[in-house]
């Protein structure tokens, strides 16, 4: 067979689901030894189209070819022992096992072939780690980790299992920029090596920084294919959805009123019994977004759960919400307080994913506001309300009755934010509300986040994304060490200044 250079065909892909055409006779080609960028709106059919490369999904009609020859994985180990690496948008790891445990599972090193040598997996595991600069703790357990690690840990999944092409769907969501950094010296080293990459992004600086080539998507269907030298952001941006993007929050001056939230020597420890909150004080006003910015593993987590009731916080801590002492309120009698949450892990905390897009419009608030005291729900008034998420937040399903699992990441990030939002909240916490979502729709959900400020809210807002809170925050923290530290008003402090606090604190000065 003749080398073309191509690693991967996909040839004419259709795959429907009911009356979804997720993907519509897509062709794409990728060469060895590159790095290839797969883009487009949220629910254009990138997902889908490497669950049909994997055989997760049976396609409807087209073929894969790879190396040359035609192929059809039985399913997704089959492709993984084809050197077919996926990592899932949604993590794919077991809680209660270690990280090490995870790595290896059903690919340990065998002693005479028979024994488990635990030994050797580690070593191995730990050379990948050491190779591609991942530092992730191996023997701790999965359920205690930041979300931003375990996205590492996915990566050394599939790299200890000898992948050569590599597809990493959004890898970068919730990475800081030292783990993005840290995560491209490692793709662009892996092409260097002959390694291939398929890299699904919603961020364009990612595409121009890493990528070979570009292909994007819209509507199922493939809308083009560029290379970054040829292109700049704006026009990819327009490529993606299809008019101008401006990329940029329209930011108003607040006018902050009576003060919603109050935490006073904050103290939080997470599952291991180690302190992670040490001590922290914030006052925060209605009518104001502050953002709080941090490295992965600062406290801002357990900050963020104590706050809402996820967490119990320790003695002598404060929180008031409106005056009233809160601290020993669960999530639920918050919420049924006024207090919105939109956690940064979508699948876990925010949607029940076997469920259909109208129960999880309302959950959490179906016994408070509206829908209080009824003994049945009122399907019409629910009906509604998720009909009035979905056309807002314009989150694509075929009905409010499809289940959420089958719903885009992006999507199902929409409705989490739109549930949260739609309500009439005093208070909103918010964790990256942006995870995930495509560039035509992150200005419109960084709109709603100021207008509901400017209605009254107070708005917490917590994200990996420090260019968000830049531009969304009236008042800026940096997180680092368990502590909060002062990063000035709206546009006070630079980007390189606030950085440093992120990693240093205020231990520079
Ligand atoms: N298992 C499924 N059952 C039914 N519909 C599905 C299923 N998987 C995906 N879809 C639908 O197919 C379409 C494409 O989804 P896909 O997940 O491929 O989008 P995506 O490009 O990855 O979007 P995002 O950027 O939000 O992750 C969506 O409309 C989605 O609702
Ligand atoms: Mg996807």
């Amino acid at each position: 067979m003749e080398d073309n250079g191509l690693i991967l065909q996909m040839r004419h892909i259709t795959k429907t689901f009911g009356s979804v055409i997720a993907n519509n006779d897509v062709s794409v080609s990728v060469r060895r030894g590159t790095v290839t960028a797969l883009i487009g709106e949220n629910g254009a059919g990138k997902s889908t189209l490497m669950n049909v490369l994997t055989h997760i999904h049976k396609p409807d009609e087209g073929d894969i070819v790879l190396n040359g020859k035609p192929v059809r994985f039985r399913n997704a180990l089959d492709a993984a022992q084809h050197g077919i690496g996926m990592v899932y948008q949604e993590f794919m790891l077991y809680r209660d096992l270690t990280v090490l445990e995870n790595i290896i599972l059903g690919f340990e090193r065998k002693k005479g072939g028979i024994f488990i040598d635990e030994i050797q997996s580690r070593r191995a595991v730990e050379a990948i780690c050491e190779r591609y600069h991942f530092n992730i703790p191996l023997n701790e357990k999965i359920n205690d980790l930041p979300v931003s690690l375990l996205q590492q840990v996915e990566i050394v999944k599939v790299l200890y299992r000898g992948a050569e092409l590599l597809i990493l769907d959004e890898p970068t969501s919730v990475l800081t920029p030292q783990g993005i950094e840290g995560l491209f010296e490692a793709i662009r080293f892996l092409a260097g090596q002959g390694k291939t990459v398929i890299f699904i992004t919603h961020k364009l600086k990612e595409v121009f920084a890493v990528a070979d080539d570009i292909v994007v998507m819209r509507d199922g269907t493939v809308a083009g294919t560029a290379v970054p030298g040829r292109i700049d952001e704006h026009e990819l941006a327009g490529m993606m959805v299809g008019r101008d993007v401006m990329l940029q929050a329209r930011k108003r001056p607040a006018s902050p009123a009576e003060v919603v939230l109050q935490a006073r020597n904050l103290r939080v420890r997470d599952g291991n019994g180690v302190l992670r909150v040490r001590g922290v004080d914030l006052r925060l006003r209605a009518g104001e977004i502050m953002g709080i910015a941090g490295v992965a593993g600062s406290g801002q987590q357990q900050l963020v759960e104590a706050l809402f009731g996820l967490r119990e916080a320790e003695r002598g801590s404060e929180i008031r919400l409106l005056g009233e002492d809160i601290v020993k309120k669960s999530a639920r009698d918050r919420r049924l307080r006024g207090v919105g949450y939109v956690p940064q892990d979508r699948l876990g905390t925010g949607v029940s994913p076997e469920s259909s897009v109208w129960e999880n419009a309302i959950m959490g608030y179906h016994i408070a506001h509206g829908f209080r005291s009824k003994v049945f729900l009122d399907r019409r008034e629910t009906g509604e309300l998720a009909r009035r998420i979905v056309r807002l937040y314009d989150v694509k399903t075929p009905g409010i009755d499809n289940r959420v699992k089958n719903l885009s990441g992006g999507n199902i990030q929409k409705l989490v934010v739109g549930r949260e939002f739609i309500q009439k909240n005093r208070l909103l916490i918010i964790e990256d509300p942006t995870r995930g979502i495509d560039v035509g729709a992150v200005e419109f959900i960084w709109e709603q986040i100021m207008l509901l400020a400017e209605a009254g809210a107070a708005v917490l807002l917590v994200s990996h994304e420090l260019n968000e809170v830049m531009q969304l925050a009236d008042r800026v923290a940096v997180m680092y060490n368990g502590l909060l530290f002062d990063g000035g008003r709206h546009g006070e402090l630079t980007d390189r200044e606030l950085g440093l606090l992120m990693t240093r604190g205020a231990g520079h000065e």
